[in-house]
């Protein structure tokens, strides 16, 4: 609910349109129809917005239920399985995400870090190859493609130091001139966050690092044009509640730093929105997004 004021507030105060990304772990958490059903409700209250719901990281099972919920985009992530398997099963998604006017992310490559339950070691995340690319596209219909060029989940991206692998990317956008890219795992990791959260009583590792916002605006220029940040967003919320509880021992009412958090949120993704060139655009898609209804 925090992150959907935020969120919100952010879009409306910057008019920047957004993406409400939505992952199975937060639905399994909260209930699929209590997260629409508060979207919902943000655009009552936040009316000047102009907003997808899509969902991360699903398998067909979630895919199909988002869907008939009124997601207006879903990702099918089948980049766990082989070549074949990986068009087939997105191809299926796709043919029934089309009937309903609903497009579809798909995943071409392994990212290292955490995925919800799924850990995946370094030395096996393989880069996305630019010309099967080009075939999974092509094969499979769908409407964007999450690749991997270097980032990873969670607060440990580059521990190594690699950083994006620019020269590939190049070469996908190459082979898909226009197409939409995806960069999962384009949180910033600000080590000033990190600091905070370990100065009260967090522990952090020293070596969290993230996208900067060169590389994060340099991806642009290669037809990156949706990025993934949750893992900023869970750090803003540790460093804001670890500061206020440390700070405040006698109190307990959480509406208090959730106010707090919300605050930070909307401040936040407004710096984003300066960053990723989205700041002032929503009016642009205010026109079909209203002739949709
Ligand atoms: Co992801």
């Amino acid at each position: 609910m925090e992150q959907v004021h935020g969120l919100f507030a952010a879009a409306q105060k910057f008019q920047s349109p957004v993406i409400v990304q939505i992952t199975p772990a937060a639905r399994n958490y909260a209930h699929p129809a209590m997260l629409m059903a508060m979207v919902k409700a943000a655009e009552t209250i936040y009316p000047d917005t102009v907003y997808a719901i899509h969902l991360d990281h699903g398998t067909e099972p979630h895919a199909f239920d988002a869907i008939g919920q009124g997601y207006t985009s879903v990702m099918i992530d089948a980049s766990h399985d082989p070549f074949e398997k990986n068009i087939a099963r997105t191809k299926a998604v796709v043919e029934k995400a089309h009937e309903r006017q609903v497009v579809v992310e798909a995943e071409l490559g392994v990212l290292s870090g955490v995925e919800d339950d799924l850990e995946i070691a370094d030395k096996d995340a393989l880069y996305t190859n630019p010309k099967q690319a080009k075939e999974f596209v092509e094969r499979s219909g769908c409407d964007s493609l999450a690749i991997a060029v270097g980032t990873s989940h969670g607060a440990y991206k580059f521990s190594g130091g690699q950083g994006i692998q620019f020269h590939i990317l190049e070469k996908i956008q190459q082979e898909l001139p226009g197409y939409p890219l995806v960069l999962h795992g384009s949180s910033l990791v600000d080590k000033n966050e990190v600091a905070l959260i370990n100065k009260y009583g967090g522990n952090l590792k020293e070596d969290a690092a993230g996208v900067t916002d060169a590389e994060l605006q340099q991806s642009i220029k290669y037809g990156i044009c949706k990025v993934n940040i949750a893992t900023d967003l869970r750090l803003l919320w540790t460093r804001i509640h670890r500061e206020f509880f440390s700070g405040t021992p006698e109190l307990f009412d959480p509406v208090i730093p959730g106010k707090k958090y919300m605050e930070a949120y909307t401040e936040f993704i407004g710096k984003r929105f300066a960053v990723l060139g989205s700041a002032g655009k929503a009016s642009s898609f205010k026109s079909t997004h209203h002739a949709q209804k």
